[in-house]
């Protein structure tokens, strides 16, 4: 009986391991953080629906589509004149479809085609449906060239408690090309793991060796890509008697020597963390090299 309760015991230590290591553990700890993605997109002929789907198979989100009511004419002719009447006369489209748990989402990518220079219409009846208030908006259409500017102006118009991110016109758009807008965006891709970026006056420290002066002071900032939501950043020095940091990042450099600066980010139960390796060297003596004189003849 004891022997089988060890079995046991066993077998549920190495599906946890398992649950670790394949990623399973990290996605349960997003959802009960409440750090969560939606694709939302409409599509009349397929174009968008596509592009909405490899989105989704990037970023391992929920998707869900957007359908209006009433059908639009499928005469080509006839489809531009009902959305023109619709843009005409600023009409909000009945949407057939209603999205259940709107607010565990804390991103939504939204997806369309251009229609007349702008969103489709049912895309604001949607953005007037549900309470965007805290959420991030990243919009994306497809297009016949138009792009997507224009549409981003008017939503923020119509949406203002959301936040929007950088839209983009994903048409003939390759999988690098939307991995890097939905990195740039903030956006966890499935199975990526999230990259720490540590900077000093804007240069890029990452991993690196960074001189500073005796006595010098200077500000880390760190930002995380492929996160989404809240996270808690710690610092911590190897030896604080040569490199101190305080809580909010602020490296000093104490006395000649290097120190190594951990930076640890947290979001829930994720954790990433990076380096940077601060040189201290000793306030230099001597004098500035001047400038050789220069002779000008004729
Ligand atoms: C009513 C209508 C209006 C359109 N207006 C524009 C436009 O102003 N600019 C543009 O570049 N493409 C325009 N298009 C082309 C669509 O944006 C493009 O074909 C899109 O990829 C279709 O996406 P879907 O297959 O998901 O419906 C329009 C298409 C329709 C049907």
């Amino acid at each position: 009986m004891r022997r089988k309760m060890n079995r046991a015991a066993k077998v549920i230590a190495l599906l946890f391991v398992l649950m670790l290591t394949s990623g399973l553990f990290w996605g349960r700890a997003d959802a009960a953080s409440g750090k969560k993605t939606l694709v939302v997109y409409f599509s009349r002929t397929g174009t968008t629906k596509k592009a909405a789907e490899q989105i989704q198979k990037l970023t391992g989100a929920d998707i869900v589509r957007l359908e209006a009511r009433k059908k639009y004419p499928s005469d080509y002719d006839e489809m531009l004149e009902a959305a023109q009447k619709e843009q005409d006369s600023n009409a909000r489209p009945k949407l057939a479809s209603k999205i259940t748990g709107f607010k565990k989402y804390d991103t939504i990518l939204l997806g369309f085609p251009i229609w007349w220079g702008e969103q489709p219409m049912a895309i604001n009846t949607f953005l007037e449906s549900y309470d965007f208030s805290g959420k991030k908006v990243i919009p994306f259409c497809t297009s016949g060239g138009s792009g997507i500017a224009d549409s981003v102006r008017s939503m923020k118009k119509i949406c203002k408690t959301a936040s929007f991110g950088t839209g983009l016109d994903v048409t003939n758009a390759g999988k690098s090309r939307l991995q890097k807008w939905l990195k740039s965006n903030g956006v966890s891709l499935a199975g990526a793991s999230p990259e720490v970026t540590i900077k000093i006056r804007k240069k890029d420290v990452t991993k690196q060796t960074c001189s500073l002066t005796k006595g010098e002071k200077a500000a880390l900032k760190v930002s995380v890509s492929g996160w989404s939501g809240g996270k808690n950043i710690t610092y911590k020095s190897s030896d604080k008697k040569t490199v101190s940091v305080t809580s909010k990042g602020v490296v000093k450099a104490v006395k000649a020597g290097t120190a190594k600066i951990k930076v640890t980010v947290k979001n829930g139960k994720k954790s990433a963390a990076s380096w940077v390796k601060i040189k201290v060297v000793k306030k230099s003596t001597a004098k500035p090299e001047q400038p050789e004189k220069q002779s000008y003849s004729g």
